[in-house]
């Protein structure tokens, strides 16, 4: 068994950004400014948005953090997201889910300007993915291809088996396996909550894909022997050992299942790391996208 070593290769690829980043502000260009809206309290949504603030100070780009208390309305963040649409400052910006249950996530997804929608989550980003045409690529899905493609394992002919169908993972990581495209061209099985023979579907995987969010669900006796084991799962968990009271659980049993598989994504330092540096990706090229900066 090989861990994916997904903080490695974020690593590499921040520094293959960071270099761009060098070359624009020496061509005298501006150099790509993120924003991000957080809203709330919610732990992990407050650590994954300084980890995508820092990530942002590591490789040169303009970072802008606004914060709302969770009272905030719907109103009010949809005006926000109309100001980042407007401002021509900002390459791209993303909303941190998950929201307040009062405000709609799938309005305010609508209401991003695709052309600086850096988490692809808005329906045109969606829909132009799944034809094949240019688009911003969900961020963990695309770091799950770009982190198989560093570890040149290719889904081309393989059976990818993914478990969780959600909107930000699941689904789009379908899409993208199962395009007709060099680094792509899986069989790809899409599980859920009301799939019938879970285990035997998952049995028959090459690449096993669990995005579910249940802490240590795949058991080695779900898995292949010498199939690939990607881990999307990111559960906190208390642990008084720990300096912050919680560890980050993943949905696989990592103990059990590594001894079977060929390779597998830690967690943390696994999928985690790959989804910022997509972000990032994405930032890049709306920066060089932008009218102003052409
Ligand atoms: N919540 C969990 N993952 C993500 C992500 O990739 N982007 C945003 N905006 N919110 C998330």
């Amino acid at each position: 068994m090989q861990k994916l070593d997904g903080r490695k290769t974020s690593a590499e690829i921040k520094d293959e950004i960071r270099e761009e980043v060098n070359s624009l502000r020496s061509s005298g260009k501006r150099v790509p400014h993120l924003a991000a809206i957080l809203v709330g309290e919610d732990g992990g949504s407050i650590t994954y948005v300084n980890a995508k603030v820092k990530a942002c100070d590591y490789v040169g780009f303009d970072s802008t953090l606004i914060k709302f208390n969770d009272e905030i309305s719907e109103e009010e963040l949809l005006s926000k997201v109309h100001e980042l649409n407007e401002d021509p400052s900002i390459d791209g910006f993303i909303v941190q889910l998950p929201l307040p249950k009062h405000i709609d996530e799938k309005k305010v997804t609508l209401a991003i300007n695709p052309s600086k929608d850096v988490d692809g989550f808005h329906p045109e980003n969606i829909g132009r993915m799944s034809l094949g045409l240019p688009a911003f690529l969900p961020a963990t899905p695309n770091g799950i291809m770009e982190l198989l493609k560093r570890y040149q394992i290719d889904p081309e002919g393989k059976h990818c088996v993914i478990i969780g169908r959600s909107s930000i993972v699941g689904t789009p990581m379908s899409l993208l396996l199962s395009r007709n495209k060099k680094g792509a061209n899986a069989t790809v099985s899409l599980c859920h909550s009301r799939t019938k023979n879970l285990k035997e579907m998952c049995l028959q995987a090459d690449i096993l894909i669990a995005a579910i969010g249940k802490p240590y669900f795949l058991k080695a006796d779900m898995v292949k022997e010498g199939a690939v084991v990607i881990d999307v799962g990111t559960s906190r968990l208390p642990d008084s050992s720990k300096k912050s009271g919680y560890k980050l659980a993943g949905d696989v049993a990592f103990d059990e299942v590594s001894e079977k598989c060929s390779f597998i994504t830690p967690v943390p330092g696994g999928v985690g790391p790959m989804t910022i540096a997509s972000l990032l990706q994405n930032t890049l090229l709306a920066n060089k996208r932008s009218a102003d900066n052409a």
